[in-house]
């Protein structure tokens, strides 16, 4: 049967699709896009009123969670029963459109499909303390070949890399410490309380660092921090490239890995000290195999939260585009 191509999406499943891109993660969860309607595809830019300069000069960060939100609304236009393809700056006359997410055939959604959606309102950061259980052989490799769909690499590191990797964060965030105006864009997204809608909330960071403690945590404020996993699992999301394109692929690997993660039962947090400071990223690199490493990635088995904060869809809307 031919569908006629505007019947794929209306306001109520576009709106549907937004909501699942803005589950998507985000550096101090700025949450720095905007979606618009472009016939039956969904365009998702960049709010550059939201991005970190200090953080992220390049847009690395932003590029990421970008991809990682187009990844989400992929996975909508699946459960709406077609696959969807991702289109990185498809418009050369627009900088900030960063990916229009297109529905290519119609059929219905797999059975991994489904799982990776409905982890979606389940996925967050978890920064606490993980348990001593180690991951299994068979979740890790889950996640690699999920990194593998997305034209990325993830790389479990062994016990030696896990040391340097550890170090170099420890360094790239002593770097970020002394870079100017990081200090201040980290407090401008920290929030007290409970009711905010983007931001970092104190009260899901487990604490300050501790000075002893071996994987360094971004350092937030909050209170003591406890005692963390003692042999944490860590892996890097690399891609072959380092053009804005990777970035964007990086991100939507990223977001395959952290769905299949949940969907395992696994939780995760995100350490990207390293890929910020551009001596601390090519070791990092190096320590990985090669590649240009994307993201640093802690995963195991603990606590769930609930999900984090965001805003409301009609506050990331910009109006429809139809031509
Ligand atoms: C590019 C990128 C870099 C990130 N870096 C860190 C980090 O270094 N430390 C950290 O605790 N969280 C980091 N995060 C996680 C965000 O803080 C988190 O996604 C955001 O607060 C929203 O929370 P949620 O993931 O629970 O939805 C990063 C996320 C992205 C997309």
């Amino acid at each position: 049967m031919t569908v006629s191509r505007v019947a794929v999406l209306d306001a109520d499943r576009f709106t549907g699709l937004v909501a699942l891109g803005t589950r998507a993660p985000s550096l101090q969860n700025t949450q720095p896009w905007r979606f618009r309607r472009h016939g039956d595809a969904v365009d998702v830019l960049a709010d550059l009123d939201r991005a970190l300069p200090a953080t992220d000069p390049s847009g690395w960060g932003l590029r990421i969670a970008l991809g990682a939100a187009a990844y989400n609304v992929r996975l909508g236009y699946a459960l709406l029963g077609w696959r969807a393809e991702a289109e990185s700056f498809p418009e050369p006359d627009e900088d900030h459109l960063l990916v229009r997410v297109r529905p290519a055939n119609e059929r219905p959604p797999t059975p991994g499909e489904r799982e990776l959606a409905a982890a979606i309102p389940r996925r967050h950061t978890n920064r606490r303390p993980y348990l001593d259980t180690a991951v299994p052989t068979s979740a890790l490799t889950a996640l690699t070949r999920a990194a593998e769909d997305e034209a990325g690499r993830l790389t479990v590191l062994d016990p030696r890399a896990v040391g340097e990797a550890m170090a170099l964060v420890r360094e790239a965030d002593e770097e970020l410490d002394r870079r100017a105006g990081y200090a201040a864009e980290q407090r401008a997204w920290t929030r007290g309380g409970t009711s905010s809608e983007d931001g970092v909330r104190e009260d899901r960071l487990a604490g300050r660092p501790h000075p002893d403690e071996r994987l360094r945590r971004r350092d937030f404020g909050g209170g003591p921090a406890r005692r963390y996993e003692s042999d944490p699992c860590l892996a890097v999301l690399t891609t072959t490239g380092d053009s804005r394109y990777d970035e964007v692929r990086a991100g939507q690997a990223l977001q395959h890995v952290l769905l299949r993660a949940t969907a395992s039962g696994l939780t995760a947090s995100l350490y990207s000290q390293p890929i910020e400071v551009p001596s601390t990223r090519g070791r990092l690199g190096t320590l990985c195999g090669g590649g240009t490493p994307q993201m640093l990635l802690r995963v195991g088995y603990g606590l769930a939260h609930s999900p984090t904060a965001r805003r409301p869809v009609p506050e990331v809307l910009v109006p429809d585009r139809d031509d």
